[in-house]
């Protein structure tokens, strides 16, 4: 039985019984960027390598449980009279990463910010960029499984020399639980960095995360600057029926230099699923012309064609034959059924018009994906943990926690011991900063402006890649 309503719960009431007001100070630290810091990250860390690229694991050393045997009764039970911030939910619920490790997986298909950046035509770009948004909440597909919150102060940093870049992020703020990461081509042609507060709302039978928080994409041999927020997440059925995600809403990637836009709708599924993952968009001008149109699935591909051809198609299609129109029964059958938002059946893949370009196709998931939480090639590596990495991580790297790393490897036990400990060890610091009016302050990120939306953002401070962790906090 799903349980997400529950942790809708304990993403609120965690910690509720301190106080919110969690200042942060920002004075001590400097906004330099990381571009001109020497060490190549790789020859600091020493991570064995295989003609030059080190080798990622491709599975988890454990299969995840099944969630079957947990009954939803059996865990209400022990909750009567409990206090909702004492509710603590059953870790089989959740997918053995932080929820940092899963903003990381924007960098999946960084290949396509590559190939931003080596195009010299300015609409190729866009469409690379915009190509790379959406690829960046691929990975959300039929992942139903909960990340752990992270702690405030946990860091996460991850380097593919294979793909080309590193990647650095810290949780910032507890309430609300602010995420801030900040990457960079390590051939020194982009940095991409944001921050991201997901807002959850309660729906009932679904709960939708609202992404707030700007995405910031520089291109710097361009001198380009790009942003976008994410699209809203919604999981389907956190009470009763089967769990599945949707995402929609508008999604405007701004050329800040020119006011050049994209504008892509990732829309809602509708009531027959016609539209069920569907992206589409188009790049415009300044003056409003439509440069081309972009079309696809999140979940699959994203193509683009040019606006002409495009109208062309669409008069065509309907001309010949009207668009099918739901069938009697099929609205009889839905009328019925509104004890669950179960996912539409229909899902034709894309209809390719002739003409159209191929903009990004999703990769193919692991073989037996399904019994790693539905993980892709690229999450299955996120925690992966040797003794050279180990050697040279901050002490607050997701990669340490315990319960995270507990559930890894399959003792879920543990996991919701460790879990529990270090939600008491961050509540009693609270308390203990609160009592000598102690302010917490982060560490590799301070808060500023975004320099082109103009709006409160997270900046990256610099430094991380020196290595100096001589004053991280003991979070574990
Ligand atoms: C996944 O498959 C690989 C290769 O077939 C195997 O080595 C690995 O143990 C499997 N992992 C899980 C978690 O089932
Ligand atoms: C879940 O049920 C299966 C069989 O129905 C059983 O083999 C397995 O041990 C159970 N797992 C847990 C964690 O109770
Ligand atoms: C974005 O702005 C830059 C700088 O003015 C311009 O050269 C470029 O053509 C624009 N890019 C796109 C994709 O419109
Ligand atoms: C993985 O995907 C399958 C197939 O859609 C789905 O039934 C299952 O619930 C998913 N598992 C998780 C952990 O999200
Ligand atoms: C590391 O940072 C601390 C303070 O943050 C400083 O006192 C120390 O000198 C630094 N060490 C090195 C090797 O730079």
């Amino acid at each position: 039985v799903p349980l997400f309503v529950m942790f809708f719960w304990e993403y609120v009431s965690t910690d509720s019984d301190n106080s919110f007001a969690e200042f942060v100070d920002t004075s001590q630290r400097s906004s330099e960027m990381t571009l001109t810091e020497q060490s190549s990250a790789a020859e600091v860390v020493g991570i064995p390598q295989e003609n030059g690229v080190k080798k990622h694991r491709s599975s988890l050393p454990a299969p995840m449980f099944s969630r079957n045997n947990f009954s939803i009764w059996s865990i209400l039970k022990k909750c009567i009279g409990l206090e909702l911030s004492k509710i603590t939910m059953p870790i089989v619920f959740n997918e053995p990463l932080s929820f940092l490790q899963r903003i990381t997986e924007y960098m999946e298909h960084t290949y396509l910010i590559n190939q931003a950046c080596s195009c010299t035509d300015p609409v190729k770009r866009m469409q690379a960029v915009a190509a790379f948004a959406v690829s960046a909440v691929a990975s959300q597909w039929e992942r139903t499984g909960k990340p752990f919150n992270p702690l405030l102060g946990e860091t996460y940093e991850l380097i593919r020399d294979d793909l080309g870049f590193r990647f650095v992020s810290e949780q910032v703020s507890h309430h609300p639980p602010v995420s801030a990461f900040y990457s960079e081509g390590l051939n020194k042609d982009y940095i991409f960095h944001g921050s991201i507060y997901p807002k959850l709302k309660f729906w009932g039978k679904s709960v939708e995360a609202e992404p707030k928080g700007t995405i910031t994409l520089e291109l710097l041999k361009h001198n380009e600057a790009y942003t976008w927020t994410n699209p809203t997440c919604c999981v389907h059925n956190v009470i009763i029926g089967k769990l599945w995600i949707e995402q929609y809403g508008t999604v405007e990637i701004v050329n800040h230099s020119t006011g050049d836009k994209c504008i892509l709708n990732f829309k809602p599924c509708g009531l027959f699923g016609k539209e069920l993952h569907r992206v589409e968009g188009y790049i415009q001008d300044k003056n409003k012309k439509k440069l081309c149109v972009i079309y696809g699935k999140w979940t699959e591909c994203l193509w683009s064609i040019d606006p002409a051809t495009y109208e062309a198609h669409k008069k065509a299609e309907k001309k010949g034959g009207e668009q099918r129109k739901p069938k009697q029964n099929e609205q009889a059958v839905k009328s019925e059924e509104d004890e669950e938002d179960d996912m539409p059946e229909v899902q034709e893949t894309v209809q390719v018009i002739p003409g159209s370009k191929l903009l990004w196709r999703i990769f193919s998931r692991p073989p037996n994906s399904s019994q790693m939480y539905n993980f892709t090639n690229f999450a299955v590596a996120l925690n992966e943990l040797d003794k050279e990495l180990e050697a040279v991580l901050a002490p607050t790297d997701c990669r340490l926690r315990p319960d995270i790393r507990s559930m890894e490897n399959g003792d879920l036990d543990n996991a919701g011991k460790e879990k529990e400990r270090l939600e008491e060890k961050q509540r009693a610091a609270r308390r203990e900063r609160a009592q000598t009016n102690e302010q917490w302050r982060t560490r590799w990120f301070t808060q500023g402006m975004n320099p082109y939306t103009r709006s409160l953002d997270w900046l990256y401070t610099g430094g991380y890649f020196e290595r100096n962790f001589s004053d991280c906090p003991d979070i574990y």
